[in-house]
């Protein structure tokens, strides 16, 4: 099936997640239009995927120039719910429907919250069936509390219910036009660094990790239990410096901790001799209040490969 103008408008991501990067798509977009400029037809590959609003804009705008996708995510459970959509998607939607038309049976604030502990429950102790815990993460991320994705210590899944009136549970319009557009999609499931081998020149990877908190209290990161610290952060310096040696384009977004009380100009010195760019993006997720509204956020990236 090819995608039809009605159904591109279907692709865009099926998940809330922190860090989600419909603010910066402006900025990222005048990125890639330079990107093709030089290049008519590109790998695309993203390996923090998150929920893939970089990845879902890119198949939608510009899926004719993308020859070739490839996304990554260290979260098992989100490469699964990828590889679900592309494999199993109308699986997927019986199973998400029945789960919706449940809880919506239940009218009291109350019984949906019980029956949202159930899920969680089940969701944390189910192994092996991709497309039920798939199911489960769509149902437990429209219904928990802010869409967050957090787990504890042991990786269990821990955010609290959500309150929302009438959330949509089962989008399946967006499911099966995901789906098509998926087809020409790897979807892996690992490290960041495994993506070296993807080095060439005609690779653009867009890099979005788990941000440096601008101080100590103030951000959430805990996407896996492993967590991501100024060594990954570092490690990843070491793979942009890889990606620029190979001829390939990055596109980096981070955290602007040059006000910040600690790890002042952490990126700025770590990136010298690249180009950064400071762009306003109000930050939608925060677990404190106080921490909503304009912040600054850098892009990071290696132009000169494109001259
Ligand atoms: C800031 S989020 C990406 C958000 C994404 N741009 C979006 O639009 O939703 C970072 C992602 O990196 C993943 N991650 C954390 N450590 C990783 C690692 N070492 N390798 C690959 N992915 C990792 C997390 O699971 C999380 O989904």
């Amino acid at each position: 099936m090819t995608i039809t103008k009605e159904s591109a408008t279907g692709i865009k991501p099926f998940l809330k997640w922190a860090g989600g990067k419909t603010q910066l798509l402006p900025a990222i977009e005048a990125k890639v239009l330079k990107l093709l400029r030089a290049k008519e037809t590109i790998h695309f590959v993203e390996p923090f995927v998150g929920s893939g609003a970089v990845l879902f804009f890119m198949l939608r705008k510009y899926g004719r120039h993308i020859g070739k996708a490839t996304i990554n995510d260290v979260n098992p459970v989100l490469a699964g719910c990828y590889r679900t959509i592309k494999y199993n998607p109308q699986e997927l939607i019986n199973v998400l429907g029945a789960l919706e038309k449940q809880y919506f049976t239940y009218t009291s604030e109350d019984d949906r919250r019980a029956f949202f502990l159930e899920k969680r429950i089940e969701f944390n102790g189910l192994d092996g069936d991709v497309v039920q815990k798939s199911a489960l993460l769509l149902f437990l991320n429209k219904t928990c509390f802010n869409g967050l994705y957090r787990v504890n210590s042991k990786g269990h899944f821990n955010v609290p219910f959500g309150k929302y009136a009438n959330p949509t549970i089962c989008n399946a319009p967006v499911i099966l036009a995901n789906s098509e557009a998926l087809q020409k999609v790897e979807i892996l499931n690992t490290d960041f660094s495994e993506m070296e081998r993807l080095i060439a020149p005609h690779t653009f990877f867009y890099l979005d990790p788990p941000y440096k908190p601008i101080s100590a209290t103030s951000s959430f990161n805990a996407y896996a239990k492993e967590g991501f610290g100024d060594a990954d952060q570092e490690r990843l310096k070491t793979f942009c410096d890889k990606a620029n040696n190979g001829g390939a384009y990055f596109v980096q977004s981070n955290s602007d901790n040059s006000n910040a009380d600690e790890g002042s100009g952490f990126f700025q010195n770590l990136y010298k001799g690249y180009n950064i760019e400071q762009v306003k993006a109000k930050r939608a997720i925060n677990a404190k209040g106080s921490g909503r509204g304009a912040v600054f956020e850098l892009l990071i990236s290696n132009d000169a490969v494109l001259q």
